[in-house]
């Protein structure tokens, strides 16, 4: 089965051609990060605008790249959760093309894209696995015992891991999406001089809260703040390295902890902030030792991509999942509600 996914939740519009014989065909993203950039952050309607300009153009690109014109088999899209006028445009081009060419559509679960990612690579993980998904909106820790298998084990009651580095960016004048910022002013800073603390690790559970750190940071970055309002490039640095030592390692204490509790020896991590390359280091370090091993995407399909819901939407295709010819989004989505396959 060819499947033609496409990915327009928030601000990448991504489009890509699965082929559950061949693997993946190929893929394409257009970022509107540049578009975004001089308010600081998405911009809801701007987001939909561009996506209707770009998806027609990146899906005509990809079908003859992967020269699958005449030979798609379904269109899978992303139905929720995300911005609602940049899921409608999605959810319409695709459902207009299946109708358009007789075939199925089906609309994809975003965190379910994002957690299916890993098996796009070789050597995917075998299920049964737990997954800690980290995004800009979501850091949820799930129990899966196979697709739609899913059991949530914790997730953040206020910022999400990504939102907490975007916010922590913007407090040092730093560019939206600030994750990828953040890493990289982060290797420049000193180990030590800053001690940021680990929220919620000191008590059982499984749930994150990012919030109080965000304001810890905020209070550092006032703190040690010069005339021009930011404090000088080596304590930024010094800065972004407390506050990534933080994340992780909170985020490393809870992946130890929820495998214990799961009694799993597998863990994958999905969403833009699992392309943390530290996240990733200090992941491999800890759970080598107790045995357990992580999995996750390359860095393009770790952030937003029409890839892993061309990949998901194909699973559940193939299962015999079907839908009827009405568009429907859902801005907001709870993960653990989907049917099992
Ligand atoms: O999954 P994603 O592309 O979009 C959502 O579904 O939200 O995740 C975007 C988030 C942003 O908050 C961004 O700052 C973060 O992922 N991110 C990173 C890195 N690359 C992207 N955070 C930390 N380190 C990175 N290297
Ligand atoms: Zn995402």
């Amino acid at each position: 089965m060819r499947v033609l996914g496409i990915e327009t939740s928030c601000d990448e519009t991504g489009v890509a051609v699965y082929d559950s014989e061949k693997s993946l065909l190929g893929h394409e993203l257009y970022s509107q990060v540049a578009l975004h950039a001089e308010y600081g952050g998405v911009v809801p309607e701007l987001a939909s605008r561009d996506h209707i300009r770009k998806l027609i153009p990146l899906v005509e690109d990809i079908l003859q790249k992967t020269d699958s014109k005449g030979a798609i088999d379904a269109v899978a899209y992303t139905s929720g959760p995300g911005l609602i006028g940049a899921l409608l445009v999605g959810s319409c081009v695709g459902r207009s093309l299946a109708y358009a060419w007789g075939v199925p559509a089906i609309g994809v679960h975003h965190m379910e894209g994002h957690l299916l990612a890993p098996q796009l690579e070789d050597n995917p993980p075998a299920f049964p696995f737990v997954a800690l998904l980290v995004s800009g909106g979501h850091t949820q820790l799930v129990e899966v015992k196979g697709i739609g298998h899913y059991r949530m084990l914790g997730e953040s009651l206020d910022d999400a891991a990504g939102e907490a580095f975007d916010k922590a960016a913007k407090m040092m004048d730093l560019d939206y999406p600030g994750g990828p910022h953040i890493a990289r002013l982060a290797k420049k800073g000193v180990p030590g001089r800053f001690k940021f603390p680990r929220p919620m690790t000191d008590r059982p559970g499984l749930d994150f809260s990012f919030s109080g750190l965000k304001t810890y940071t905020l209070n550092t970055v006032t703190k040690h703040a010069l005339d021009d309002g930011l404090p000088d490039d080596q304590t930024c640095a010094d800065i972004a390295h407390a506050f990534q030592e933080a994340v992780v390692d909170t985020l490393v204490i809870k992946c130890r902890r929820a495998l214990q509790e799961c009694e799993m020896d597998t863990l994958i991590i999905a969403g833009g902030v699992s392309a943390n390359n530290r996240l990733r280091e200090r992941l491999e370090q800890a759970l080598t030792k107790i045995n357990c091993g992580v999995f996750y995407a390359r860095h393009e399909f770790c952030t937003d991509n029409g890839a892993m819901i061309a990949f998901a939407g194909c699973q559940r295709l193939l299962a015999g999942e079907k839908e009827n010819l009405s568009v429907d989004v859902l801005p907001r989505w709870p993960l653990d509600t989907l049917g099992s396959l």
